[in-house]
């Protein structure tokens, strides 16, 4: 039997972790055997050399491998595609087809995003799996086939066998041997060396000095959460030969390569930690925590440019309250430059002076209108009272008043014409 080490350099697999070398070690033990195999793992962890792993070792070798995207063939034809359909079984069917279970009799067929079959197709498929029967679409004949299945997914099968879009039979009896692959973040001892693999590749192949990387751009390359796995990797690899001028690379500029570094903050954080204190919960919660705490910010902005958009001097003067609690200063120092334009319209709040709003938009104004007064209502009701304890406590001095509620003596002046204390 070949050598993990030795089928990994046939097949092109870089990388030594040790989920991956087990990965590899299962298939090259079910390969001589027809046992269904279910290649299991995030999208671009390299589900696809299994397969071929497993046709390569196989007595089906000489046959045919044939690798068919379940995610990608219309439901319409899928069933033709795979089982072959009789002259007129729909339009368009001029002449009878072979499907791919046909052609590939004696051979292995890898279902990709298997998840993705319908309903109806995973019906013919059992059959396949059960007695190697099937039956053309259009046709009552019954063939037999010889056929080795391997299929891969991405998702999580327990969901859709909940939700009642895939079989659980099925499930089982494709997965006999499931072979799981680990994602990109798992293998943090493969990740440089993928790397530097493919800066080499695009270095020769655009004719270009490698790329290397200094100390703290591998940091950052660690502790990126990588969900695109080793296709992203080798797309990153590719975009920064190509693009940078230097053959040195930085953190920093590795980090403008790297989308949506924000919320990679969990990984960070985690990473801290010991290995093998690895907690997915609360890698979840901090991302939650992470979330709401920018979406506060982005609210928090987004209430001061509406407050400030009211024209009224009134109106401002109201608001400036409001204001000081929130921020604790009058907001003229929050930067307004970052407020994005295109999240203030989705409020689409019509301007006063709009010409004729429809009836929805009225709906939609008067709605949110209803809201705003109620909160505006309690809001107020627990400012008076506020105001009215901080008063009694300092006997009526504004000053200290004031300075306890953290506003300026004018507004607090201002609020005790307003509710008449
Ligand atoms: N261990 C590895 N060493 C080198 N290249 C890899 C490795 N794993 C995956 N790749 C490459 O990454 C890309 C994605 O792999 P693929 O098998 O298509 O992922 P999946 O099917 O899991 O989405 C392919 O270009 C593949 O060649
Ligand atoms: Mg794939």
């Amino acid at each position: 039997m070949e050598s993990v080490q030795a089928i990994k350099q046939r097949f092109g697999i870089i990388g030594d972790d040790p989920k991956l070398n087990r990965a590899v070690e299962k298939a090259i033990q079910v390969a001589p055997t027809d046992i269904s195999v279910l290649v299991t793992g995030e999208s671009g962890v390299g589900k696809e050399s299994i397969p071929k792993i497993i046709h390569a070792l196989s007595h089906r070798k000489h046959g045919k491998y044939i690798a068919v995207n379940c995610g990608a063939i219309p439901e319409g034809t899928i069933d033709s595609e795979l089982f072959g359909h009789e002259k007129g079984a729909f339009t368009g069917a001029t002449q009878t087809r072979s499907g791919y279970f046909e052609v590939a009799d004696g051979g292995t067929i890898f279902l990709d995003e298997v998840g993705e079959l319908p309903l109806p197709t995973q019906v013919r498929l059992l059959r396949v799996l059960e007695n190697g029967e099937f039956i053309k679409v259009g046709s009552s004949k019954v063939q037999k086939t010889d056929v080795r299945i391997v299929a891969a997914t991405n998702i999580n099968m327990f969901e859709n066998i909940k939700k009642d879009k895939f079989r659980e039979d099925l499930y089982y009896r494709l997965s006999t041997v499931e072979i799981a692959l680990p994602p990109l973040r798992e293998r943090k001892g493969d990740i440089h060396l993928l790397f530097r693999k493919f800066a080499s590749d695009f270095g020769l192949k655009y004719k270009m000095p490698t790329i290397k990387l200094d100390d703290d751009a591998v940091d950052l390359l660690l502790k990126y959460r990588w969900g695109g796995n080793i296709r992203q990797l080798r797309n990153i690899a590719e975009q920064v030969s190509v693009l940078e001028q230097k053959r040195n690379i930085s953190a920093e500029e590795l980090r403008q390569y790297l989308p949506d570094i924000g919320s990679n903050l969990p990984a960070v954080i985690s990473d801290k930690k010991k290995e093998g204190d690895f907690s997915n919960e609360r890698e979840i919660l901090y991302k939650v925590l992470f979330d709401m705490k920018s979406d506060l910010n982005d609210l928090k902005k987004l209430t001061l440019k509406l407050m400030q958009e009211g024209d009224s001097q009134q109106v401002q003067d109201e608001n400036e309250g409001l204001i000081e609690k929130i921020y604790g200063s009058s907001g003229d120092d929050i930067d307004e430059a970052d407020i994005d334009e295109d999240e203030l319209n989705v409020l689409q709040i019509p301007q006063q002076n709009s010409s004729s709003p429809s009836q929805e938009e009225k709906d939609k104004y008067y709605f949110a209108e209803e809201i705003e007064e109620e909160e505006t209502l309690s809001l107020q009701d627990k400012e008076l009272e506020l105001i009215k304890k901080s008063l009694e406590r300092h006997s009526g001095k504004r000053k200290a008043a004031a300075e306890e509620l953290g506003i300026s003596e004018r507004t607090l002046y201002r609020k005790i014409k307003q509710y008449n204390l």
